[in-house]
C-alpha cells in the first residue's frame, strides 16, 4: 500500500483516505497506484457495503501532480491519462457505492475522482472547477466526460472554458454535490450514509447502480433490457424471498447478500 493512501474497514464500510497533505492529495504514481490497491483490495473484501473516499488536510485532491506532469512527452501523457482513466473506472465500476466526502479542493483530476464515484457529499470548505486551460492542457482523467455527462454539455463547456472554480454551493445547485454539509459533519454523515445503505439488500444496491453505469449511456431500449435482466436476476436471491416475506410479515427484513 502506498505510504500516501490509507484503508480501513469497519462495520462493512470501507474508509480510503488521501494522504499527502503537504502537495494537497495532488495525484502522483505513489498515490494512484495506492488508490488503485485500496479499490482493488475493497473489491476482494466480501463484507464490504460501501466505500467513503476523501482526503487528508485542507484538500480532497488538488489535482494531477503538475509538477509530475511538466516534464511529459505526448506519448507520455497519454499513458498517464489511460492510466488514471482505468482506476477511476475500477472506482466507477466497484461492485458497491463509492461515496466521495469532499472536505476541500477538488481540481482537475481531484474533481474527476470525486466525479468517477457515486456520490458526493461536500463540505462548505469544498471548491470544486476544471482549471487545466490555465495549465495549457485539458482534463485527461475522464473530466470533459464525466462532468458533461452530470452537469450538461453547456454547463460542462462553461466551466471547461473558464477554468472557475466555484463553491460547494454552486456545486450544490450544478448537481455536481448531492448535498453540502458544515466541515465537522462531512465523515459523520457520509458514515450515515453508508450504515443507511449497508443495510438495503447488497446484490440490489449493487445491480442499480449496475444498470445506472451500463445502461444510461444507451438507447432507452438497451437499457430497459439491462434492467429487465438484473431484475430478474434478483429474484433468484434469497434477498428478494427475505425482502418481500419480510414486508408481509410487517418486520424489518435481514438480508445476506445472496
Ligand atoms: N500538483 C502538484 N503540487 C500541487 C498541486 C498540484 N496539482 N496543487 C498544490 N500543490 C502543492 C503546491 O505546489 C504547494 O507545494 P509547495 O509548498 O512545495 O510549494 C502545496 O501543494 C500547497 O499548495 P499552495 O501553496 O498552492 O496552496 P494554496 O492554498 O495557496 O492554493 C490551490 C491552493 C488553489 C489549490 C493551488 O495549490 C492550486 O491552484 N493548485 C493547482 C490546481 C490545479 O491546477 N489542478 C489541476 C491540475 S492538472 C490535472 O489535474 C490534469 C488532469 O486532469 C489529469
Amino acid at each position: 500500500m502506498s505510504e500516501h493512501v490509507r484503508f480501513e474497514l469497519e462495520a462493512g464500510v470501507g474508509l480510503v483516505t488521501l494522504d499527502r497533505p503537504e502537495a494537497l492529495n495532488a495525484l502522483n504514481d505513489g498515490i494512484l497506484a495506492g488508490l488503485e490497491e485500496a479499490f482493488l483490495a475493497l473489491g476482494r473484501e466480501p463484507s464490504v457495503r460501501a466505500v467513503i473516499l476523501t482526503g487528508a488536510g485542507k484538500a480532497f485532491v488538488a489535482g494531477a501532480d503538475i509538477k509530475a506532469m511538466a516534464g511529459l512527452s505526448p506519448l507520455e501523457a497519454r499513458a498517464f491519462a489511460q492510466r488514471g482513466q482505468r482506476i477511476f473506472n475500477l472506482i466507477e465500476d466497484h461492485p458497491h457505492p463509492v461515496i466521495a466526502a469532499v472536505n476541500g479542493f477538488a481540481l482537475g483530476g481531484g474533481l474527476e475522482l470525486a466525479m468517477a464515484c457515486d456520490i458526493r457529499i461536500a463540505s462548505e470548505a469544498a471548491k470544486a472547477g476544471q482549471p487545466e486551460v490555465n495549465l495549457g492542457v485539458i482534463p485527461g482523467f475522464g473530466g470533459t466526460q464525466r462532468l458533461a455527462r452530470i452537469v450538461g454539455r453547456s454547463r460542462a463547456k462553461y466551466l471547461l472554458f473558464t477554468g472557475e472554480v466555484i463553491s460547494a454551493q454552486r456545486g450544490l445547485e450544478l448537481g455536481i454535490f448531492n448535498e453540502v454539509t458544515a466541515p465537522d459533519l462531512l465523515l459523520p454523515r457520509c458514515r450515515e450514509l453508508a450504515a443507511l445503505i449497508a443495510r438495503k439488500a447488497p446484490l440490489a444496491v449493487s445491480h442499480c447502480k449496475h444498470a445506472v453505469n451500463e445502461g444510461t449511456d444507451l438507447p432507452l431500449g438497451d437499457g430497459l433490457s439491462i434492467e429487465a435482466e438484473l431484475f430478474a436476476q434478483t429474484f433468484a436471491t434469497a434477498d428478494q424471498k427475505e425482502g418481500m416475506q419480510a414486508f408481509i410479515e410487517k418486520r424489518p427484513a435481514q438480508f445476506i447478500g445472496r
